[in-house]
């Protein structure tokens, strides 16, 4: 009912563009996204962020979108790593231009895809083997939570991580059981890590122990923003 009031107040441009936004080219968004994305770092008008999200299909609110890309113009030659590719990916790679990124996805076809669009993306494949249904076991092996990595991600000490992967929900799912643990290793002293869709209870608790309430810099509705 409200939906359909607040459908129908909208402008008629508006509801053109979010009728066609799933039918256009991957190029033309792309090509957008980096646009808006540089007006919005130019000008901090939010409105670049909140166009660039609807057209993309970005879950990320826009003040969440805010508190992650701000980090970026704080660091120089910043380190960053994706859990989880998505439509939010090229936003990232966008934000640290100026860095190294690199994604880590689970999920094999959704990373065949990715892999085929953008064979130049610093991406790797990784294998999680875990259930979610299982996750009170886990988390009382921390031993077993450490995800198999090239050495040079272990190395690697990175000033942003973004927990934002594997699948989290239903009892088939990976989880992010072992991206949690994984980050709180592998972040730098002083580093940042933003974890997604906290409202659940996996990722919360994952967080309280292998974060930590103390590192708690700041929650954004669902997403939790933590210094190493
Ligand atoms: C929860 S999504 C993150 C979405 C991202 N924040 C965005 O706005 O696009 C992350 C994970 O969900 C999974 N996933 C998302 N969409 C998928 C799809 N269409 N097919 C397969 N896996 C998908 C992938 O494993 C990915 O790592």
């Amino acid at each position: 009912m409200i939906l359909n009031e607040i459908k129908k107040r909208l402008p008629l441009g508006f509801k053109i563009w979010i009728k066609t936004r799933k039918f256009l080219p991957q190029a033309l968004k792309d090509k957008l996204l980096v646009r808006w994305f540089l007006l919005w770092e130019k000008t901090g008008k939010l409105k670049y962020l909140k166009r660039l999200r609807i057209i993309i299909g970005i879950q990320l609110t826009v003040k969440q979108l805010e508190a992650i890309l701000t980090q970026f113009k704080q660091k120089t030659d910043c380190k960053l790593l994706v859990f989880g590719l998505g439509n939010d990916s090229l936003l990232w790679l966008t934000a640290n231009r100026a860095g190294q990124t690199v994604f880590l996805e689970g999920h094999q076809a959704w990373f065949n895809e990715f892999k085929s669009r953008h064979p130049e993306w610093l991406a790797y494949r990784v294998s999680y083997e875990t259930k979610l249904r299982d996750w009170k076991t886990w988390l009382n092996q921390p031993d077993k939570l450490t995800l198999d990595l090239k050495p040079e991600i272990h190395q690697t000490p990175w000033d942003i991580i973004l927990v934002d992967g594997p699948i989290g929900y239903g009892d088939d799912a990976p989880g992010r059981m072992k991206s949690i643990y994984t980050a709180s290793q592998l972040i730098n002293q002083g580093g940042d890590i933003f974890v997604h869709d906290c409202e659940r209870e996996v990722e919360q608790v994952y967080c309280d122990t292998f974060l930590l309430p103390k590192n708690l810099v700041k929650e954004m509705t669902n997403l939790r923003h933590y210094r190493g």
